[in-house]
């Protein structure tokens, strides 16, 4: 599937290239690298059995965001392994750090993504891995805020099937939800582990 780089993306980046100039400028520094990115924001979305979870929630945790959906066909369920086994490595050599770590999948499908259909897709990751769905306009909101973009593409011409095109971004987020780094869930669980130690402590 294609996922890209999209316009929309393009005011994330420039605000990451800020970042890192602005780190680069005050030397011995080692800030985050998206410290300061406008990125994230409050949210209450549908959980497994529907119960509403907020941003709030989190108070205190570190969290792994991922955006994606359950009919991804190759590039969310490859980050999310991945995700998954993270956690799993972090839980066996740093348990107190693992478990101050949310993985949270916020679908761009939420029409099909459904939170039953939701509680089982995760369940294949990773136990703690928490996947959030919403109405068509929670889905658009949270997107905005987080600066992932999403495109329906039909699979057929008038046919019912679709793809959805969607940004490819893992971040990580600090204790009060204020964005820390993208991680590099592509690359599997080995870089994934090296970067969240960096970032969350
Ligand atoms: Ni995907």
């Amino acid at each position: 599937m294609n996922e890209t780089t999209p316009k929309r993306l393009i005011p994330l980046l420039l605000s990451l290239l800020l970042a890192a100039l602005a780190a680069a400028c005050s030397p011995g520094a080692a800030d985050p690298p998206m410290k300061g990115a406008r990125v994230g924001g409050p949210f209450a979305l549908a959980g497994p059995d529907g119960r509403v979870v907020r941003d709030t929630d989190f108070a205190g945790k570190y969290r792994i965001v991922y955006f994606g959906y359950t009919h991804c066909p190759d590039v969310c369920p490859n980050d999310l392994a991945n995700i998954g086994q993270a956690m799993r490595r972090l839980e066996k050599e740093t348990p107190a750090l693992a478990a101050r770590l949310q993985p949270i999948f916020i679908t761009v499908d939420p029409e099909r993504d459904t939170p039953a259909v939701m509680k089982d897709y995760t369940s294949a990751f990773h136990p703690k891995l928490l996947g959030l769905t919403g109405t068509p306009q929670q889905i658009a909101a949270v997107s905005k805020e987080f600066a992932v973009w999403s495109s329906k593409q039909k699979l057929q011409p008038g046919g019912e099937g679709y793809a959805v095109d969607h940004s490819r971004l893992t971040i990580l987020m600090g204790p009060k939800g204020e964005p820390l780094a993208l991680l590099p869930a592509e690359q599997g669980a080995e870089p994934l582990v090296a970067e969240i130690r960096k970032w969350a402590k």
